[in-house]
């Protein structure tokens, strides 16, 4: 059986993101939790603001097109989302926004129409992003990915991580693999279909 492909990224461009380290920690633990990870950088992939027009007049941004590419070798998704104002951020809803438009006849959401997704998040707040979480189920859930009940939001994580980018919380690393966990052997199972 194939070892499933999980893209993992974060909705932040920030080179301290918090969020991009909770990603990265989360592709080593798929690693060792036996699928395959594949962790990007959304600021390797700058993309205008969605402007109907500039699609129309340009197409898709080279960027979009790459992430497509991508997103078609992956069969899960794990996102680590930032909370702007108990919200998903720009960056990651911009992402999403061009991802989903159709591209020489190819539909956008098809694309993510078979997908399973893991949420997770990390916040200096006290909610640790949980508000932005389930408006990016939501979202999600609306282009027709499957999101898995498990999360993690990580508050206060300013102190959450050591020195080697683990989460000093014991309950929260547990937490992380069990959404990781989750993630492989769904992915597993359905391709065992
Ligand atoms: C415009 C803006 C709005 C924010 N709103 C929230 C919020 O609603 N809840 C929260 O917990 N943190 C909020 N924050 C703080 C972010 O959680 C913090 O900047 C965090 O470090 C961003 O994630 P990152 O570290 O992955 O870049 C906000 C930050 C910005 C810039």
């Amino acid at each position: 059986m194939a070892v499933p492909r999980i893209l993992v990224f974060a909705g932040s461009a920030r080179e301290a993101s918090f969020n991009k380290r909770l990603a990265r920690l989360a592709a080593a633990r798929i690693e060792a939790l036996g699928g395959h990870p594949t962790f990007i950088d959304l600021r390797d992939y700058p993309m205008p603001l969605y402007d109907g027009d500039l699609e129309d007049a340009q197409g898709l941004p080279d960027n979009a097109l790459a992430l497509r590419k991508l997103l078609a070798e992956h069969q899960g998704l794990l996102i680590a989302s930032p909370e702007y104002n108990g919200f998903v951020t720009p960056l990651l809803t911009n992402t999403i926004d061009w991802l989903t438009r159709p591209h020489q006849g190819e539909s956008g959401l098809a694309l993510f129409k078979e997908r399973h997704a893991g949420l997770i998040s990390a916040s200096p707040g006290g909610l640790g992003g949980l508000r932005a979480l389930n408006h990016l189920r939501q979202l999600l859930t609306n282009i027709g990915v499957t999101v898995l009940p498990d999360q993690l939001a990580v508050a206060k994580a300013g102190d959450a991580f050591d020195a080697e980018g683990n989460l000093v919380d014991t309950a929260q690393s547990d937490m992380l693999d069990a959404v990781c966990q989750r993630l492989v052997t769904t992915l597993d199972r359905q391709h065992a279909d």
